[in-house]
């Protein structure tokens, strides 16, 4: 009897545990380390082989002004709002499937952001120096 209860109780914490939203950084490691560096500074592997460098993105903050560039960032990883100049070595991620969208609010306007694009951007703008 004892021992069902016990068992019982770990189900539950299991279901507790497990995590719904995006994990930001995870999310980061898996599709863009590759090129931006495990630590953001636009040095990973496939740097040597790329003819526009990719971007050190922990200093993004400090070159938009003192002001994390949300905006910016996002459409830059989803691909609708990019220069005509900007590499086509890194992809549009947008073109792909990102996640549920959840609503974001902004000075009172809701905008609807699909979840694992917001998870990276947050996790972008919590790596700036
Ligand atoms: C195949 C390589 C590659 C991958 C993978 C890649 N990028 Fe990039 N990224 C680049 C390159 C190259 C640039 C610079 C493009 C330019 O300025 O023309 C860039 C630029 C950027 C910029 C603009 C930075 C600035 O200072 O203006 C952001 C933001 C960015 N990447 C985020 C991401 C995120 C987030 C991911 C993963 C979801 C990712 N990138 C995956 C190559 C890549």
């Amino acid at each position: 009897m004892k021992k069902l209860s016990i068992i019982a109780a770990l189900a539950l914490t299991a279901c507790v545990e497990t995590p719904d939203a995006p994990e930001g950084k995870q999310l980061y490691m898996d599709n863009c380390a590759s090129c931006h560096g495990f630590d953001a500074k636009g040095t990973g592997e496939m740097a040597d082989v790329l003819i526009k460098m990719p971007a050190d993105l922990t200093t993004l903050k400090a070159r938009y002004k003192g002001e994390f560039p949300t905006d910016y960032v996002m459409s830059t990883i989803d691909g609708l709002k990019r220069k005509p100049h900007f590499s086509g070595a890194m992809p549009e991620f947008g073109a792909g499937d990102m996640g549920d969208t959840v609503i974001v609010e902004k000075d009172g306007i809701g905008t609807p952001v699909p979840a694992e694009l917001l998870a990276l951007t947050e996790y972008l703008e919590s790596v700036q120096e």
